[in-house]
């Protein structure tokens, strides 16, 4: 049997440095666990632009639908911005999305004891908490037509469309089902079926397919104007929280921040298993390509670090591998490892990216 395969896309600015820490972990699960990985690397972003003038090559897009799962840094930076739309960084992620048929993005906000007090929010309102925002990544605003600016009269107007299918709604929302019946059990669905006849048919289509094929999953509705005022009112409330794609990046950049920084959120991007049961997936990330600390070594890793943790999980079975990779990080954290962007503490002094890789791999040498 040959290793299981990844192609490794670290991107811009931050992407590279977090990725190396995710490679030296990747070698370190080679070595000590019998658990090898054939390992690709190419380039997406602003790189791939700057090489290729294409933010994704159709080389690197033709890889990334062979091998059994994608692990991506981060894309963009100031350099792209007046690049026409076609070629920003940005649209390279999209099309890595829509062409994989990625539809299912699980971005979980989990709260490790150890960081309570970095929370913008009291600790008693954070501590504890456990997640998970599954957030529609192929349609919706991202991708429907028409889009653009137009001329319209003497002035001009930019357009996007909203559109969902009762499919794309329906298989988002299994899912999600999936999901909480190995958690908490309970779903809330979030739109904006008061204004948007798109939000109207999310509604019914997410709840016909809970009556029809998961009757034993607790399912609530909220508009998600509410659903983000509830996130930072009283987070624990929820359990699964599934919504479309736009609502999706907004709510989860506010669930990741409950946890004390962005810095922490992995995600991953599951779509249709194939014939061998393994999802197409990419896993990266929720933190962008932060161009401000970019080159500096003061990035913190884990947010792709844990990204590697669920392509443990969800790609290759490997659910106690992960776990121990993830008890690594808490481990760290408990004994108060910190790089910059989670400082705060009396006397701390910050590790640099590297740092915080050597210290997750010490804890995993513990951890044999
Ligand atoms: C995210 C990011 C992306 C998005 C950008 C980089 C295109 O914000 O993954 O949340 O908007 O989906
Ligand atoms: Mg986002």
């Amino acid at each position: 049997m040959s290793n299981p395969s990844l192609l490794i896309l670290p991107g811009d600015g931050i992407g590279p440095e977090v990725m190396t820490e995710v490679k030296r972990i990747i070698d370190w699960f080679g070595a000590k666990r019998d658990l090898a990985f054939d390992v690709e690397e190419d380039l997406v972003g602003g790189c791939a632009y700057d090489k290729h003038g294409t933010p994704l090559h159709d080389d690197t897009m033709a890889k990334a639908l062979q091998v059994d799962a994608v692990l991506l840094g981060a894309v963009g930076g100031p350099k792209y911005d007046n690049l026409d739309f076609s070629v920003k960084p940005e649209r390279g992620l999209l099309r890595l999305r829509k062409e994989m048929d990625l539809f299912s993005n699980l971005r979980p906000a989990q709260c490790f004891d150890a960081l309570a007090d970095f929370s913008s929010l009291k600790k008693d309102i954070v501590a504890g908490l456990d997640i998970m925002i599954v957030r529609e990544l192929t349609s919706g605003v991202y991708f429907g037509e028409p889009r653009g600016i137009f001329e319209e009269g003497n002035e001009r107007v930019g357009i996007n469309t909203q559109r969902y299918t009762e499919s794309e709604i329906d298989r988002v929302a299994r899912s999600a089902f999936e999901l909480a019946r190995r958690r908490n059990n309970k779903v809330c669905s979030m739109e904006k079926a008061n204004v948007m006849e798109s939000g109207i048919l999310w509604r019914e289509v997410v709840q016909k397919v809970r009556d029809t094929d998961y009757p034993d999953v607790e399912l609530t509705h909220m508009y998600a104007d509410n659903g983000a005022m509830q996130l930072v009112r009283a987070p624990k409330q929820f359990d699964v929280i599934v919504t479309d794609n736009l609502f999706g990046d907004i709510l989860s950049d506010c669930a990741a921040m409950l946890t004390g920084s962005l810095g922490m959120l992995p995600s991953a991007s599951l779509g249709a298993p194939n014939a061998d049961g393994r999802p197409k997936a990419l896993y990266e990330p929720v933190h962008g390509s932060a161009p401000d600390i970019a080159g500096q070594g003061k990035a913190n890793p884990i947010a792709c670090i844990l990204s590697f943790a669920m392509a443990l999980r969800y790609s290759f079975d490997q659910g106690e591998e992960a776990a121990r990779l993830e008890a690594a990080v808490e481990k760290v954290l408990a004994d108060g490892v910190r790089t910059a962007d989670l400082l705060g503490e009396e006397g701390v002094t910050p590790v640099s990216t590297t740092g915080m890789g050597d210290a997750i791999l010490a804890a995993l040498d513990a951890s044999l």
